[in-house]
């Protein structure tokens, strides 16, 4: 059984697709193992975005991210991590498939309604940034 990180960032929280966006993970047969509702400093976002910190784009990246609040889920399932970016969509949303969550909800590269780790490491290190073992309902 895989875990990986789902983050709903600001601009989802904004235009109200929080529901929406749970109902397509459950949709996919994908349980919620750990969710809760924060807004990060934009020293926490640097912490959590710091592979990213020599990029062009962190400063506004960061900036964005403690913009409001976010909605922050451990998913868990079978290939989870691979199948919540194929529910997501590609990063940028012109290049996002019909029916996926970026396609139908993001405005850019940047405000793309969600994150979701890429690889098991990853998604170890970025669920144990935001929750403790006991927070995680197995
Ligand atoms: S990489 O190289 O594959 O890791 O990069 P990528 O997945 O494309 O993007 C990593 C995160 O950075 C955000 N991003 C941007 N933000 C602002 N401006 C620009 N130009 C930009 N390009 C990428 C992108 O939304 C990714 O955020 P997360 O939260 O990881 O999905």
């Amino acid at each position: 059984m895989e875990r990986t990180l789902s983050i709903i960032k600001p601009d989802g929280v904004r235009q109200g697709v929080i529901g929406e966006v749970i109902r397509r993970f459950e949709s996919a047969g994908i349980r919620i193992a750990a969710m809760k509702m924060l807004q990060l400093t934009q020293a926490e976002a640097e912490g959590f975005y710091a592979v990213h910190r020599e990029r062009p784009f962190f400063e506004s990246l960061t900036r964005f991210m403690s913009s409001g609040p976010i909605v922050v889920m451990v998913l868990e399932g079978d290939g989870v991590i691979a199948r919540n970016r194929e529910i997501m969509g590609a990063t940028n949303p012109k290049d996002a498939a019909p029916g996926t969550i970026r396609k139908d909800f993001a405005s850019s590269v940047e405000q793309n309604v969600v994150h979701g780790s890429d690889a098991p490491e990853t998604a170890r290190t970025e669920i144990a940034y935001f929750f403790s073992e006991m927070e995680i309902c197995a």
